[in-house]
């Protein structure tokens, strides 16, 4: 596990935005397993301008996402899907084909989950994962629980999470209560995992994934048995450890 601190969220964007473009020029047609949130904004950010001045190509480039609000058409702007277009798909040279996101609205939830996992492993698996963590350390929106989620699966957010996310809605009440998650095995399969975390908020949960048992308490925890991870914190972020 390597682990860099550095000293603002700015920094940590760009040294994300930078391991992100090696690996897509290492490998072109490279699978990205993407996240959401306000932590990898300024990341794909980077990105776009990275893009701009033709140092990274995404022509071949696939992205699987790790979550989806379960009961949101894709068009609600409040969806991971319009989040995904608005903070980097529409501004780079993605192929729309090469892109995905849970199926929000989905009548038959298994199957959607099924396809999923089937779509990952039909690309090959992920080539370079990246995570957020949540203040109760979930990532995608594997939520501490008693057991661990292998696969894509229908989560119901708990109290914290939902009111964490409240602050992109007009009001708690229209935050969704379920999402579709990729689970911890389909993210744990994945050859490189990227976590960033900045802020004081996230301390707590960092400390306890790096440094604390392993236990579905903490889903980030599990990232201490993968062998490729790395993880870029701010200075607040990495204070607890
Ligand atoms: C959200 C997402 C996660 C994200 C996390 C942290 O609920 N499902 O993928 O990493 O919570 O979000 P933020 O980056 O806004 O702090």
């Amino acid at each position: 596990m390597r682990i860099i601190v550095v000293d603002n969220y700015e920094e940590m964007s760009k040294k994300a935005a930078m391991m992100i473009a090696s690996q897509i020029m290492l490998k072109p047609d490279s699978i990205l397993g993407l996240a959401t949130g306000d932590t990898p904004l300024g990341m794909y950010k980077e990105l776009i301008l990275l893009y701009n001045k033709n140092e990274v190509d995404f022509k071949e480039v696939t992205t699987f996402n790790l979550d989806e609000y379960y009961g949101l058409n894709r068009e609600n702007p409040q969806s991971y899907y319009s989040y995904m277009m608005a903070n980097l798909f529409n501004s780079i040279n993605i192929n729309m084909e090469n892109i995905n996101v849970p199926r929000g609205m989905a009548k038959d939830v298994k199957a959607v989950c099924s396809d999923y996992e089937d779509k990952i492993k039909q690309a090959s698996g992920i080539d370079m994962q990246v995570l957020g963590i949540g203040g109760n350390g979930h990532i995608g929106f594997n939520e501490p629980d008693v057991n661990f989620e292998a696969e894509t699966h229908l989560v119901n957010l708990n109290v914290q999470t939902i009111e964490a996310n409240s602050r992109f809605f007009d009001s708690i009440e229209d935050v969704p209560v379920k999402a579709i998650s990729m689970g911890i095995k389909t993210i744990m399969n994945s050859k490189k995992i990227l976590l960033l975390a900045n802020g004081i908020g996230k301390a707590e949960a960092i400390a306890k994934a790096i440094n604390g048992k392993i236990s579905p308490k903490v889903p980030a925890s599990i990232i201490q048995l993968h062998n490729d991870v790395t993880i870029i914190l701010d200075k607040e972020a990495a204070s607890l450890l």
